[in-house]
């Protein structure tokens, strides 16, 4: 494995990890802040009746009135600013005119590019009272993405951060998705190294300060298998079974990690509504 300094590397993928400097931390950190900002807004809007293209046109507003681009807009073909992925919808959900229904569990993630620093975090939202084991998948792959980024640490591996994701999720019977992945992140929306949610300890890419990257475990109450459908894009459990996922954005520090996609007013997970 090659790491080089990011500021000498070309804006493209090259095969070596790129180790990022203060300068990329505090655009990173911006960058997060505003994402983290826009997960509260949209998470304030979500209720049964609104439409996920109404919550795409308020993320589009939001960032643009901040000096931010989306940058999933034409990325690779895709047409809106925010995937939004309901109930059995593993992610890459595109937003439509369809109303979320009370019961609904919905991800909405985001990204933007502020001053050239991509900002990547995903959250999940309850649509009114939602059923118990719902619930739990929510609760259980908040903890999931915790205990992975409690693994970041220089010297330890992207198998350590995938181990502590898989042992725990599949302690719980839940599965952890195999056919997505974090990413590194920076000045590219994605680049290496890849964040598996599965593996082993002591494998993978041993972690240096610098390193800039996404944890974004997708778990699912039944197998991990996804089929993509005919649009190209939204990936679904196939067995129909409910599907969850939280991502953060984090830099490798001297001793730990800096998580930059954390709500400023502390409102990772939802609060649940009696039924
Ligand atoms: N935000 C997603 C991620 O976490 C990527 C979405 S790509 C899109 O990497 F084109 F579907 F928007
Ligand atoms: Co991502
Ligand atoms: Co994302």
């Amino acid at each position: 494995m090659t790491f080089v300094e990011a500021a000498n590397a070309p804006l493209r993928k090259t095969g070596a990890i790129k180790l990022y400097g203060p300068d990329a931390f505090e655009g990173m950190r911006k960058a997060g802040r505003l994402v983290a900002e826009a997960l509260d807004l949209l998470g304030d809007m979500v209720a049964p009746g609104v439409t996920t293209e109404a919550l795409d046109k308020r993320a589009l507003e939001f960032g643009l009135d901040n000096g931010a681009l989306p940058a999933c807009l034409y990325y690779r073909g895709y047409s809106h600013t925010i995937c939004t992925s309901i109930n059995h919808v593993v992610c890459h959900g595109i937003p439509n005119d369809k109303p979320l229904r009370e019961g609904d569990v919905v991800n909405i993630d985001v990204t933007y590019i502020l001053d050239g620093w991509h900002g990547d975090s995903s959250r999940m939202y309850a649509v009114g009272p939602i059923p118990r084991r719902a619930e739990r998948l929510i609760e259980i792959t908040h903890e999931s993405l915790k205990r992975g980024v409690a693994a970041i640490k220089p010297g330890a591996t992207t198998g350590d951060i995938g181990a502590a994701i898989q042992d725990y999720a599949e302690g719980e019977r839940c599965s952890v998705v195999r056919d997505f992945c974090g990413h590194g992140i920076g000045r590219l929306f994605h680049d290496e190294p890849n964040i598996l949610h599965y593996g082993r300890r002591g494998e993978g890419v041993p972690l240096k300060p610098g390193m800039l990257f996404t944890i974004e475990p997708m778990i699912n109450l039944g197998r991990p298998h996804v089929k993509i459908l005919g649009d190209g894009w939204t990936a679904v459990t196939r067995d129909r079974s409910l599907s969850a996922q939280f991502e953060h954005m984090v830099g490798v520090t001297e001793d730990g990690c800096e998580v930059f996609t954390y709500s400023p007013r502390g409102t990772e997970m939802p609060t649940f509504q009696q039924g």
